[in-house]
């Protein structure tokens, strides 16, 4: 029995922000943030949009693909979101990988996206992994539904709204964060899951380095820190970040990860179509690719564009190769997450 992923969306908002829009409202410049980070723009939500609206419209994309139906949203939004509606009666899991809930602990992100789908059967939670939330939150659906019980079908989300958590006034952490969110519909088939010929999610590791928590940390707001009732907030609402800290954290996580994963599924670099990292930091892939003498060719990279889009990034990527026609059946892909908590880890996927 294989997990196969046989359906991707994504969703971003309108709103693209250049780096020189954020130049001009505080002291950066597009040439430090494209030499230091890779990145170019990012689409920001508006203020009537909550992580919730972003998943539910990379889902409906996912699901109606599943249907059948793949154009883009903008060709047909009622015809896509019939399909996408009777494609979700048979999701029996939702889970959502998000640092950016719509509520701090209930409902979960997961609970309303399955109340708008009227996914009436599936049960929904969220994962809380930091950036590495959609691989954790894949193999936690891959698992439910590897328990057999009758149930086949998980939509697995990773959504942000990271512009609300975000620190508009320090250009040390505003310009790497974007909005998003992407979605894959995961289904139990009949194909091998290992030896010749098989399919889907044939590796997935997990790591957590909890030592680090403090590196990438939203100190307030908690059962540590709660706010009171009267008190002016004046610092610590928003994601503190260590950079120097977390970036070689990261150099190491991608490399080590894609190592143990080309190990454990007895495979070698030359043997993967596409290497789907997660991007915070264009040079955290170079550097790691460097380390694994991985050609840079191999990586496949939207953070020009989107910036870090923390878990809906491999997602939105997975989606993005999927829709462009850069993946065929067969094909081997790895992704490797790594963020808050911290935590990091990856898949190999035979598309
Ligand atoms: O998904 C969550 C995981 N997050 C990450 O993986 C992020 C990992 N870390 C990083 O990617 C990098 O550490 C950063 C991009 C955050 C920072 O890059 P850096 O090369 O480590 O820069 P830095 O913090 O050492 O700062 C270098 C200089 C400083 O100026 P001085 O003190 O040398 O005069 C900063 O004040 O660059 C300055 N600087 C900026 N200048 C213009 C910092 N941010 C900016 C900016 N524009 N936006």
């Amino acid at each position: 029995m294989a997990i196969e992923i046989i359906g991707t969306g994504k969703a971003v908002p309108s709103n693209r922000v250049t780096n020189d829009d954020l130049a001009a409202r505080i002291d950066t410049s597009d040439e430090w943030i494209r030499s230091h980070t890779g990145i170019g723009s990012r689409h920001l939500a508006d203020e009537s949009t909550a992580t919730s609206d972003l998943a539910l419209e990379a889902a409906k994309n996912a699901l109606a693909m599943v249907a059948g139906f793949t154009e883009n949203a903008e060709s047909g939004t009622e015809k896509r979101d019939r399909a996408a509606v009777e494609a979700a009666k048979s999701i029996d899991f939702i889970v959502v990988g998000t640092a950016t809930p719509d509520f701090i602990g209930c409902p979960s992100t997961a609970c309303i996206v399955q109340h708008k789908l009227g996914a009436n059967r599936a049960a929904a939670m969220d994962i809380t992994a930091g950036c590495t939330g959609f691989i954790y939150a894949l193999e936690t659906a891959a698992g439910l539904l590897n328990l057999g019980r009758g149930r086949k079908r998980a939509l697995v989300i990773g959504a942000e709204i990271l512009s609300r958590v975000t620190d508009w006034t320090d250009r040390g952490t505003c310009v790497l964060f974007g909005d998003g969110a992407g979605a894959v519909v995961i289904e139990k088939t009949d194909a091998p899951c290992e030896g010749p010929g098989r399919r889907g999610l044939v590796q997935t590791l997990l790591y957590a380095d909890g030592s680090g928590g403090e590196s990438l940390v939203f100190r307030r707001g908690g059962s540590r820190n709660p706010f009171k009732t009267g008190e002016v907030i004046e610092k610590g609402i928003y994601l503190e970040m260590n950079g120097q800290e977390v970036y070689n954290f990261a150099v190491k996580a991608v490399a080590d990860t894609a190592i143990a994963l080309m190990q454990t599924a007895g495979i070698g670099a030359d043997d993967i179509a596409w290497i789907v990292p997660h991007q915070a930091n264009a040079r955290i892939v170079q550097a790691a690719g460097k380390r694994l003498k991985i050609p840079a060719e191999k990586f496949y990279l939207n953070i020009e564009e989107y910036a870090n889009t923390s878990a809906a990034t491999i997602p939105l990527a997975l989606d993005e190769l999927n829709r462009n026609g850069k993946i065929k059946k067969g094909d081997i892909i790895m992704t490797i997450g790594f963020g808050g908590g911290l935590t990091y880890g990856g898949n190999i996927i035979v598309w």
